[in-house]
């Protein structure tokens, strides 16, 4: 196996690269001045199975990592394995208005059609799994989160901040040997949403919330709140994909003691890799 990084996700290839000892290939990845992408792969790759780790988000990665794919394929790959990091319009993933699109089942469609199979990490919705018409798997960044938050922070309590969040914050508590609880959200627009009041017994403790995307923060930040008014000593805001879109990143750490995300996007709060479960993820889609 060789592994052929694009742009957007060098950092998580590398770790790729360390976990499963599989060489990076070495490829020329440059913007022509009218920003279209222009790949060419400068070592050999004749009969050797491909992987491609190319974020599709924003769109310009998306374009990326299929010219990455066919490069590969016109140089004499084996196979080309897609390994996306994270998966841009996987929450547009059904019609939620008539004369929608469904976004997530088309990018799919795109990405594996010059893929022998696909490698996601903690796709938003798991049924869309279902769209793929090829070998597909849902890597859980989750157990690396676990490790490194029991490596790096004390926390007593894992929240959900929702019902979306419930099974990967419990896969997080689970692991962390830590107690468990969760929030009910309503989303009022793209960057406000209503948190239920309840009971939490967080007085005085060490908080992780957990969820999969964080983007404009507004889910996190009232979580947070919540916390706080309810005592909590500590908050953590932890996620697999920091997007952190319009200055999220700054509002949540204005309300949060520490913010962690996983390399899937690179940023200031990039902290941990998942790249042992996408290694593993590999093994079982390439046997
Ligand atoms: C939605 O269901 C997701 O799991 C996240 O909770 C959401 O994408 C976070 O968005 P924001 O940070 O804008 O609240």
């Amino acid at each position: 196996m060789k592994i052929l990084a694009g742009t957007a996700s060098r950092r998580l290839a590398s770790s790729i690269h360390t976990e499963l000892g599989a060489p990076v290939l070495g490829a020329e990845i440059k913007r022509f001045p009218d920003e279209e992408c222009y790949v060419r792969i400068l070592d050999d790759v004749a009969d050797e199975d491909v992987i491609v780790v190319q974020n599709t988000y924003p769109d310009g990665n998306l374009v990326e990592h299929l010219i990455l794919q066919d490069a590969a394929r016109l140089s004499g790959a084996n196979r080309v394995f897609s390994v996306i990091p994270y998966f841009g319009y996987a929450r547009q993933d059904k019609l939620f208005k008539q004369g929608e699109a469904v976004s997530a089942r088309l990018m799919a469609r795109a990405v594996e059609a010059n893929a022998d199979g696909t490698i996601l990490i903690d796709i938003h919705n798991v049924s869309t799994l279902d769209e793929y018409r090829k070998k597909v798997v849902n890597a859980s960044a989750i157990p690396s989160l676990a490790r490194f938050l029991t490596a790096h922070d004390k926390i007593d309590v894992v929240l959900s901040p929702d019902k979306g969040s419930l099974a990967r914050a419990g896969e997080a508590a689970k692991l962390m040997k830590c107690g468990f609880d969760h929030l009910e959200k309503t989303r009022l627009d793209g960057s406000t949403v209503l948190i239920k009041p309840k009971e939490l017994d967080v007085a005085g403790k060490s908080v992780a919330i957990v969820d999969d995307i964080i983007a404009t923060g507004g889910t996190i930040a009232a979580a947070a709140e919540e916390l706080r008014k309810r005592g909590a000593r500590r908050i953590v805001a932890a996620c697999t994909h920091g997007l952190f879109t319009g200055g999220g990143l700054q509002r949540l750490r204005g309300v949060c003691d520490a913010v962690y995300s996983s390399e899937t996007l690179e940023n200031e709060s990039t902290a941990y890799s998942p790249a042992a479960e996408v290694v593993s993820a590999l093994k079982s889609i390439s046997i």
